[in-house]
């Protein structure tokens, strides 16, 4: 029987059941009941509350004693029937028996596009003296990765506008690559330099765990007039662990609401290893036990759930810029180890290279883009290989070149490599205010290409690299003006 020749009564009965259990469901599901606990405990950065029935990952809002506002904190884990809260904020007026009461909610922040030139906390509170954005909509700090079949392969170049980059470690659009640095070597500078030419839509930059002075010196230096097409967040070292950790995942709920429009994205991360360092601290309170070099199994288990949100997605793109501290040029500390597993490829900076003043103090034949046969013709491809060549070369016989004791025309891949050095040189440094595209980088690196042959009789063809420039006879020596280049004999 249809309804239309079902009895009127039977219908109307019927209706009101399915609108009855539809009522119960949303009932259900809705979380009406009040849940509330007290704090027992405060023991180090950690709250203990009894009775308080909230997930992991809930906010929960602590109440104020005498006059103190609320504070927010996150439920971290369980202990028995105790929950270990972590305050988002500063601790004061929490005291014992004080009451605290389940929200609901995950942790999530305002995200529209009024958040672009705005600097702020890892909070999502601004820092810049401007009002509090109040556009857009509340999103989750925490999201799964796009799904990896639904993931487009990457095949366009985004540029970088720094040369040595975009033609010898290229990056594409989508592609994640991480920056292993010492301190002190040029990353905040390189950051600055790539947000102020990439060709990306909006930049999303978290600095996280840097010191205080550091943060206006990169918003006025480094990043200049590329503010207004980005979202700094920022968690200086001072800020709780819990603060730190939410910077890393705040700018990238904030990286994946500019991809969901369909813009192509540049996330900057300063640095992954403070980020692990936070979620040691977190680790070690709650009572994980240290595992390699006193990080925790949750640091290892967060690292991939932070870096495989960037990447592409069906719509837009997150192209990912981690970079990763190695002091003592440890390249195989566990946070570099595991950071660069998860990456599609990484730049070294040196301190040697540094020291000499050759910046952006990239490593090139220590740097590897995992899709630089995706996105560069085979040309440009054929290009670095040839570069790289003559540099692997010239660095091993570096030892005797220095001290004059190279015998010319022993190697014609080395005399080729002593030769092209300077142009290489020029081609590699790149002073902080010098923009470039990435097809000027292409042409420079064809142009030197090109003159291989001309030093080795091999090489790629000439008619692949037009308009070289006239070649000098044989490298200059280097009488004290150019520190990064070591004395060469003059072949002449
Ligand atoms: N391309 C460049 N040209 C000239 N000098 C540069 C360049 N890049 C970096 N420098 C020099 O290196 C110094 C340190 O750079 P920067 O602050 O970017 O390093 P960092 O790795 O971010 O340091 P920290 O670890 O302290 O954050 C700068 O003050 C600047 O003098
Ligand atoms: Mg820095």
């Amino acid at each position: 029987m249809t309804p239309e020749e079902q009895a009127p009564d039977a219908v109307v009965v019927s209706e009101i059941g399915d609108t009855l259990r539809h009522v119960g469901n949303v009932l259900r599901a809705s979380d009406l009941a009040r849940r509330h606990g007290r704090v027992s405990d405060l023991i180090g950065l950690v709250v203990e509350a009894t009775g308080l029935q909230a997930e992991v990952g809930e906010i929960c809002m602590v109440n104020g004693d005498r006059g103190h506002p609320p504070v927010p904190a996150e439920v971290v884990g369980f202990r028995g029937a105790r929950t270990l809260l972590m305050p988002l904020g500063e601790m004061h007026g929490i005291g014992p028996a004080t009451t605290a009461r389940a929200t609901g909610t995950p942790f999530r922040i305002r995200v529209g596009e009024d958040l672009l030139g705005r600097v702020i906390d890892g909070l999502g509170k601004p820092i810049d003296g401007m009002p509090r954005a109040t556009g857009g909509r509340p999103r989750s700090t925490i999201a799964s990765p796009p799904d990896p079949l639904e993931r487009p392969r990457i095949q366009q170049r985004v540029d970088l506008g720094v040369r040595a980059l975009d033609a010898l470690v290229p990056c594409g659009r989508g592609q994640r690559l991480g920056i292993f640095a010492g301190s002190g070597v040029g990353k905040s500078s390189l950051l600055g330099m790539i947000a102020r030419s990439t060709t990306a839509d909006v930049n999303v930059i978290a600095l996280v765990g840097e010191r205080g002075r550091e943060v206006k010196e990169f918003v006025e230096r480094d990043l200049g007039d590329a503010l207004a097409h980005s979202v700094v967040i920022v968690a200086t070292s001072d800020q709780p662990a819990l603060v730190r950790i939410k910077a890393a995942f705040t700018a990238t709920a904030i990286a994946e609401h500019f991809r969901d429009q369909g813009r192509n994205v540049m996330l900057m991360m300063d640095s992954v290893t403070r980020f692990a360092m936070a979620q040691r601290e977190v680790g070690l309170a709650i009572g994980e036990p240290p595992a390699t070099r006193g990080y925790t199994p949750s640091v290892f288990a967060q690292l991939p759930r932070l870096l495989e949100r960037s990447g592409t997605a069906r719509v837009g793109s997150i192209t990912g810029l981690y970079t990763v501290l190695v002091d003592g040029d440890d390249m195989n500390e566990p946070i570099a180890d595991a950071v660069r597993s998860i990456l599609d490829g990484h730049i070294v900076l040196t301190r040697e290279l540094a020291h000499a003043s050759h910046y952006p103090a990239i490593d090139v034949l220590q740097s590897v883009s995992r899709l630089v046969g995706e996105v560069v013709s085979p040309e440009v491809r054929a290009a670095g290989q040839a570069v790289r060549q003559l540099m692997a070369a010239y660095k091993e016989k570096e030892d005797l070149i220095a001290i004059g004791a190279y015998q010319s025309g022993t190697d014609p891949t080395v005399d080729a490599a002593i030769a092209l050095r300077p142009q290489i040189d020029r081609f590699l440094r790149q002073g902080v205010e010098e923009l470039t595209t990435a097809a000027e980088a292409d042409q420079l690196l064809l142009d030197i290409a090109a003159r291989v042959g001309e030093h080795t009789g091999v090489g790629p063809e000439p008619a692949a690299a037009p308009a070289a420039p006239p070649p000098p006879a044989a490298a200059p020596p280097q009488g004290g003006g150019n520190p990064a280049i070591p004395a060469m004999p003059n072949l002449a």
